[in-house]
């Protein structure tokens, strides 16, 4: 053991743009809960945004405003927890260069994401970097030696690959590494508001951390629900039925989502009330992150204190577990 306090919890975001209610129930909600109990490192993960977006990236830099927005509004706590931007830490990109011999071509072709990611962008041969994606992951993770990664379902088959390097190179040289722990939201996979099975920004189906009221009041409207109810008076369709997925996702009072549920079964409550309800209830989730949100929107100079302070702190932290890969692989000048 190295004599550290509180475990270490890392996790982060590609700056692609603003956070949703997804994002909240994978992820962040359980980073919020956990900054007590974990030392926690969140990452900007910028170089992950190239790997797709390289042609342009001029848009990065308004994103990683946008996801210092999101984070903070959300109870994300600069006094307790470390925001960084991962570009500015070059030790992570050596770490990556270790971590490369570590694993096979053919393991990271057989990832999920990297066929997803493929498919929807219509890319017909992944570049080195895209393919390589999940290792500069398993990097941003071991650079602070984590214990504990929050994370959507979605990412569950990158943090595979981060452990098996993990245990690779502890076996091979020294312990250095924990092997990471993948914990993933109580809701692993909110749907989007037509009824598909994910809610994403590339999907045009998604309520926004950051969206005002009336926004939420319209998307919610619109949302899909049981398609074999015809009249309000028909028995529906709880059970994947996503309005009732986001009533058990964010209705804290738990009776009254029994009770709608047991009406809506029996024909007697109609989508639009429904439905109106939940817009209620969202909103009221969503008003002090607006509120947090709008306050610090003005403070600019103060957002690019706390990512800089973040970004100091995430690379001391970086170089002490260079110098124990480094010296654990005999590395360097005598
Ligand atoms: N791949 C993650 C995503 O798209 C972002 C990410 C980069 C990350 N590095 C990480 C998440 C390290 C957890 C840990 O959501």
């Amino acid at each position: 053991m190295d004599g550290r306090k509180k475990k270490r919890l890392l996790t982060g975001d590609r700056p692609t743009g603003r956070l949703h209610l997804g994002h909240w129930v994978g992820s962040l909600k359980n980073r919020i809960r956990l900054q007590d109990e974990y030392e926690c490192f969140f990452l900007i993960a910028d170089l992950h945004t190239l790997t797709t977006a390289y042609e342009d990236p001029s848009k990065v830099r308004d994103n990683v405003r946008e996801l210092m927005l999101d984070y903070l509004s959300t109870g994300i706590d600069p006094a307790r927890s470390t925001i960084y931007l991962q570009s500015e830490i070059p030790e992570v990109t050596e770490l990556f260069t270790f971590f490369i011999m570590l694993v096979t071509v053919n393991r990271l072709q057989r990832v999920p994401t990297l066929k997803d990611v493929m498919h929807d962008l219509k890319i017909s041969q992944p570049s080195l970097g895209l393919l390589s994606y999940p290792v500069l992951q398993a990097a941003d993770i071991m650079m602070v030696r984590a214990h504990i990664v929050p994370v959507g379902e979605d990412q569950a088959s990158h943090l595979e690959v981060t452990r098996e390097i993990a245990r690779r190179f502890n076996r091979l040289y020294k312990h250095v590494f924990p092997v990471p722990a993948t914990l993933i939201g109580d809701v692993p996979v909110l749907p989007g508001i037509d009824g598909k099975a994910k809610m994403s920004k590339s999907l045009g189906n998604a309520i926004y951390l950051s969206d005002d009221t009336d926004t939420v009041r319209r998307k919610v409207s619109q949302m899909y629900t049981d398609p074999t109810r015809i009249h309000a008076t028909d028995p529906g369709h709880v059970e994947g039925n996503p309005v009732f997925t986001y009533y058990d996702a964010f209705d804290p009072d738990k009776a009254e989502v029994e009770e709608l549920k047991r009406l809506y079964r029996l024909g007697k409550v109609g989508d639009v009330q429904v439905k109106k309800r939940l817009a209620e209830i969202l909103n009221a989730f969503l008003d002090p992150v607006r509120e947090k949100r709008a306050g610090l929107a003005e403070q600019g100079k103060r957002l690019d204190e706390i990512l800089r302070e973040g970004t100091e702190k995430a690379r001391k932290e970086a170089q002490t577990t260079l110098s124990l890969a480094r010296e654990a692989m005999g590395l360097g000048l005598p």
